[in-house]
């Protein structure tokens, strides 16, 4: 018996198929790409998910009995279907940054305090119904055909399923969510007019959405970040969950709905019934080292880089990197933030910039934790990290030291794909619910705690890098 999850993300789709103890049967991915029309625009066609989601299927089922499929994937995405259940143009994802008027379009009609009480979030270019208004305005033939709107990995359930279905914790990443109260919020659509009869129908993430052709059932699944904490075991308040991606998250699970009234971190419906959870995102993590590879060190593996950091001391001798290489979501909602390396001196060298990046993600992880903390009350037992900078011990000793928190390495680390296996296996009956199959399967592996020595000098470093903002800042928007 296995448990499937399928994570449709921005480059691939990623399968993984677990037995009932978490080990890892089978992993499999198939790419395909991202098209960019215009600057700051983001397409791709759902028919490539849905292709490579099957080839990805195939490959991890193995003839094996399945228990059941849970889906996960980029969250945010447009897909609008025509009546007869074909795509209409291509979806325009979470990375897209077109919408910014009809952003303000959108807080101006609900009220920017009304949004975040209704919504938990303010309104962001990437996020759904902005993408809506997009389309009435520029392109409204193309509106005027629309019957069914979805996100991206309901594209996949829909030609896995037949079904139209989607799950709490991704449809709160749409605006349209009343994330209170788990529903669709009648109010947001009458103020933006949009048709309620779109959207799909709406079930908790362990959920059975429908089955495949042979039978076996497909979880309703999550968005990638609720995904992800599960797969960390992130099921209630406790441990957070710490991804150093491409972009950076700090996330906790949280008893009861709660938004910060600026709406700068995000608060979503937790993949597991009951929860919510409030997560900070960064916009670039181990994104902001890979742009400094590229640039400084072409070609040189990333562990040999790092290790030219080691012979710095916290403070990097004055240096401070901002890491808004792509503007910011938490804790500044501005897009148009710059990067910066502040206070270079000719004593800095290639290691002290990599080092400067190191400590200037993790500042930015520490602004996150600092808004999710005051949502979440209690101040976290340890966080959990994921994500390709989490193979970096120092880069978590630097993390650990500036959150002031544990930082615990998991047994297995395989993201979304493996919370949205988990999934599956509670819509087979594989486990109970969410708990149990936390409990079965996610084993830490060791804990990395914050440097004793480190903690005084990185307080310092904080208020440095805090006090640097307004020079990297939007033109008015630190105001
Ligand atoms: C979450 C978010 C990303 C995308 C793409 O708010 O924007 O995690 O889901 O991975």
């Amino acid at each position: 018996m296995r448990a499937i999850g399928l994570d449709v993300g921005t480059s691939a789709v990623k399968a993984l198929a677990l037995d009932e103890a978490g080990t890892v049967l089978a992993r499999h991915e198939v790419g395909y790409p991202l098209a960019m029309p215009h600057p700051g625009w983001a397409e791709q066609d759902p028919e490539d998910w849905w292709r490579a989601a099957e080839a990805a299927l195939a490959a991890v089922a193995d003839g094996d009995e399945i228990a059941g499929i849970g889906l996960s994937g980029q969250m945010h995405g447009l897909v609008a279907l025509d009546a007869g259940g074909r795509v209409i143009r291509p979806a325009i994802l979470w990375n897209d940054q077109r919408t910014q008027a009809e952003c303000d379009e959108i807080t101006g009609l609900v009220g920017a305090r009304r949004l975040v009480e209704l919504t938990g979030n303010r309104a962001l270019t990437g996020f759904t119904a902005p993408k809506l208004l997009w389309l009435r305005r520029h392109e409204p033939a193309a509106y005027a055909r629309i019957a069914h709107v979805m996100l991206p990995k309901d594209y996949v359930r829909l030609r896995l399923t037949g079904e139209r279905a989607t799950d709490v914790a991704d449809a709160s990443g749409t605006l349209l969510l009343d994330v209170a109260r788990r529903a669709w919020s009648a109010e947001v659509l009458d103020a933006l007019d949009l048709d309620a009869g779109w959207l799909p129908r709406l079930l908790e993430s362990p959920d059975v959405s429908g089955a495949t052709a042979a039978g076996v059932p497909v979880a309703a699944g999550a968005g990638d970040q609720a995904a992800g904490a599960l797969g960390v075991g992130v099921v209630r308040p406790g441990p957070l969950s710490v991804v150093l991606g491409t972009s950076g998250v700090v996330l906790t699970a949280l008893d009861a709905f709660a938004a910060d009234p600026e709406g700068r971190v995000h608060a979503f419906c937790h993949a597991s019934p009951g929860a919510w959870q409030a997560m900070g995102v960064m916009l670039s993590a181990a994104g902001a080292l890979g742009w400094l590879q590229r640039t400084i060190a072409p070609g040189m593996p990333f562990p040999g880089l790092v290790a030219e950091a080691h012979r710095w001391d916290p403070g990097t001798g004055g240096l401070t990197f901002l890491p808004y290489l792509a503007g910011e979501r938490t804790p500044h909602a501005d897009p148009l933030a710059r990067g910066a390396f502040a206070g270079l001196s000719m004593h800095h060298d290639r290691g002290a910039l990599v080092r400067a990046v190191l400590e200037g993600v993790a500042c930015g992880l520490r602004d996150c934790y600092d808004l999710v903390a005051a949502l979440g009350g209690e101040a976290a037992q340890a966080g959990r990290a994921s994500g390709g900078g989490a193979r970096s011990a120092l880069w978590l000793r630097i993390v650990a030291s500036l959150l002031e928190v544990p930082i615990e390495r998991l047994a297995v680390e395989e993201g979304a794909a493996f919370g949205a296996a988990l999934l599956g296996g509670v819509a087979g009956g594989l486990w109970r619910d969410a708990g149990e199959a936390v409990a079965a399967t996610v084993r830490v592996r060791d804990v990395i705690e914050p440097e004793p020595a480190w903690i005084e000098p990185y307080r310092e470093v904080l208020a440095r890098y805090r006090g640097l903002y307004p020079a990297a800042a939007r033109p008015g928007a630190a105001a």
